[in-house]
């Protein structure tokens, strides 16, 4: 705590240009692209923090946090995510910890991705509101988001040789924590999985994307979009065999589902929410292992052939059934991939896909609704 609080001090001294508050009661913490530290770091898991809040304020060889951001049309053809990265796993290729990738899929299919590693990162919390900037000068490369004190909106600008332009999102529902409960909360736990912690300051929300990627202008009008915060001892590759993860947005309805399979223990780790509007009306962190308790089950759809990943599977999309046996009631989300916003390169030990695409929505009732989703599906292939 000490060594910490002279880090702050000193980095208000030292810190120029974006990074320097404008008030004195403002917190910095800034970290550039080749430090790193050595062994253990602090990882801040208390949940009364903020969410947007630094969570490895240092980072060492293995650990990783970020802030991301994403969108989708609202005919689910199209879609964008920007994310923010401390992680040092891409250190190898000599640019350092720093990067931020801003990857797209146009309605035709077509997509984009660019990764830019910068020099600095800079987050400061002033009366609440927190900036973060992630600058190369060398590069003309500025990526800033900013984020209100209650994460009801973030303001993205960015401006870089590939990607220019705006991506805004605001909230219609409540930050949360991996089990359910709303923030704040001081039962609440940050953990997801062994030494993965995860907080969603926004479920769903209205993105309106408007941003220049190579020659070609992309945009999104009062799509759909979200913004996650993660983070975790080490990378994915070590803390995962696999995971899914989904955001599906129906009329008043928002869905997020992580189903992330442990490599520390091998456990199974599923974390469903559902709001409609911004009340919650279910959360499982079980499977149907435990039947007596509310429980999410996830099944890949088997066909008919339509957009699929190139690893692990030809699924074209998702079955989610959220289920109460108290009260007899199911939620019931069919997904459909429509096109493929990114999929990672292979031949690495991620394999892994992002898609964009539609949903239907059946409620207990048998209400019946339209609406698109984002979602990931990722293999980890055992490196040895
Ligand atoms: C980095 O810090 C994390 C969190 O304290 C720790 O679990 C991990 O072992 C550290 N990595 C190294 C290489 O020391
Ligand atoms: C898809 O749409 C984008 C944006 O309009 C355009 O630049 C691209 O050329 C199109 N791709 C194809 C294969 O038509």
């Amino acid at each position: 705590m000490f060594s910490a609080t002279i880090v702050l001090v000193l980095t208000l001294f030292l810190s120029s240009g974006n990074c320097a508050p404008s008030q004195q009661s403002c917190t910095v913490n800034s970290l550039s692209a080749f430090e790193t530290a050595n062994g253990p770091v602090e990882v801040d898991t208390n949940p009364l923090h903020a969410f947007e809040s630094p969570k490895i304020p240092a980072i060492n060889s293995t650990t990783s946090e970020y802030w991301y951001f994403d969108s989708v049309s609202t005919d689910g053809t199209a879609g964008a995510a920007i994310t923010f990265f401390r992680d040092p796993v891409l250190a190898y290729l000599g640019q350092g910890n720093l990067r931020v990738m801003t990857e797209a899929v146009w309605s035709n299919g077509t997509r984009f991705s660019d990764t830019v590693f910068v020099e600095d990162s800079c987050i400061t919390v002033c009366g609440g509101e927190t900036t973060g900037v992630w600058s190369s000068p060398s590069k003309n490369t500025d990526f800033t988001f900013k984020i209100s004190k209650d994460s009801k909106t973030v303001d993205i600008a960015v401006s870089s040789p590939l990607v220019t332009g705006t991506f805004r999102l605001t909230s219609n529902t409540p930050a949360r924590y991996p089990h359910g409960e709303t923030f704040p909360s001081r039962d609440a736990s940050v953990a997801l999985a062994p030494e993965f912690w995860w907080n969603e300051p926004i479920p769903s929300g209205t993105a309106h994307v408007s941003l220049r990627l190579g020659d070609t202008p992309f945009e999104i009008e009062s799509g759909v979009g979200g913004h996650e915060r993660n983070y975790g001892s080490g990378d994915y590759v070590v803390l995962a065999k696999s995971w899914s993860w989904m955001r599906f947005a129906a009329g008043p309805y928002t869905m997020v589902l992580w189903s992330w399979t442990s490599a520390i223990d091998g456990l199974y780790y599923p974390s469903a929410f559902l709001a409609k509007n911004d009340k919650v009306i279910f959360t499982a962190t079980h499977s149907v292992e435990h039947p007596t308790e509310k429980f999410v089950v996830l099944r890949e759809v088997l066909g008919p052939p339509g957009v699929h990943g190139t690893f692990g599977n030809d699924s074209p999309g998702w079955d989610v059934f959220l289920v109460d046996p108290k009260s007899l009631t199911q939620y019931y989300f069919s997904e459909q991939h429509k096109n493929i916003m990114f999929e990672a390169p292979h031949g690495q030990p991620d394999e892994y896909t992002r898609f964009v695409g539609t949903v239907t929505f059946t409620a207990p009732d048998q209400t019946f609704m339209k609406g698109v989703s984002i979602g990931e599906q990722s293999f980890i292939r055992p490196t040895k």
